[in-house]
């Protein structure tokens, strides 16, 4: 197989804590994240020539090894002990960035499982998993997929029961908010309310979605909020929409509410679209 076409889906963080730092620079977190149908489409192609070349379809993003999706193809590489002298990548882009919807990562993962398929899976699923440790913290969840509770830095991760059905409508505000400097922030922030993920789960496996969306936290929002009271005001506009509830993803700044009835949710879109740019309806994805 030459060429291969991957979805590369985006990720919502159901609750959030942030636990200690550790001597490593990162945090230990606890995190109860899902997969959602929102995607971004990676394009690979392995190529004649001796080169590799990267597009994108937003401009603004890199399109050499800074990029997620370049250097998953690099780590590939090294893991499986391969050479691919040609390759391109096309990265279609949805998933809005610096947004807490691990775009990047998702496109990292699709990348991993693209090539592993191409040159006919000389990486197990546990080698990938270690592979995508070494990109992001957010890209082994992005290759489990479905709903699942992330430890440590993010790559230890269990399934859950699936979210009962639902329509989640997002919206990225245009305020972008840098994820190392919002750990850094958390480490002299006194956080007094901690999400309670058992409570979480007893309601998913009960299929009970208003529950599984009172039990939503997010231990970045308030601090998030404090900066840009924009976050809090399109909460604020999703509740009073009908959500069942709503809150930020990982470190922002995008925002998300959930609604039982896709009338409902698809009713709320249309009138945030009214108000912001960028304003999205996905579904979750099952676990596999
Ligand atoms: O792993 P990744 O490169 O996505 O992380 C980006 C930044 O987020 C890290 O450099 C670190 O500052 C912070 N981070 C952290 N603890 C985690 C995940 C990320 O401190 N578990």
């Amino acid at each position: 197989m030459t060429e291969c076409t991957q979805y590369a889906y985006a990720k919502l963080n159901l609750t959030l804590d942030v636990l200690n730092k550790r001597p490593d620079g990162y945090h230990d977190l606890r995190s109860i994240m899902q997969q959602i149908s929102l995607h971004d489409t990676i394009c690979l192609r392995l190529e004649e020539d001796s080169t590799w070349k990267l597009t994108c379809s937003d401009a603004l993003l890199p399109v050499d090894s800074k990029n997620l999706a370049w250097k998953a193809a690099e780590v590939f590489c090294e893991a499986a002990d391969v050479s691919i002298p040609g390759l391109s990548i096309h990265v279609q882009k949805v998933i809005p960035s610096q947004a807490g919807m691990a775009g990047g990562s998702a496109d990292a993962a699709a990348v991993l499982m693209g090539l592993n398929r191409m040159l006919d899976f000389p990486l197990s699923s546990r080698q990938l998993l270690l592979a995508a440790q070494r990109i992001g913290s957010d890209v082994p969840f992005c290759l489990f997929g479905g709903t699942a509770f992330a430890q440590s830095r993010g790559e230890v991760l269990s399934r859950l029961p699936r979210l009962p059905h639902c329509s989640i409508v997002i919206v990225k505000p245009s305020v972008s908010i840098s994820t190392p400097a919002l750990f850094h922030l958390i480490d002299s922030f006194q956080i007094d309310v901690r999400p309670d993920h058992d409570a979480l789960i007893r309601a998913m496996e009960r299929d009970d979605v208003e529950t599984v969306a009172k039990y939503m936290h997010n231990v970045f929002e308030p601090l998030a909020q404090r900066d840009h009271p924009e976050i809090g005001l399109i909460k604020q506009q999703m509740l009073s929409l009908g959500a069942c509830g709503a809150q930020m993803t990982g470190s922002g700044s995008a925002v998300f509410g959930i609604w039982r009835e896709e009338e409902d949710a698809l009713c709320a879109m249309r009138t945030l679209q009214e108000r912001y740019e960028d304003v999205f309806i996905a579904y979750p994805i099952e676990n596999q």
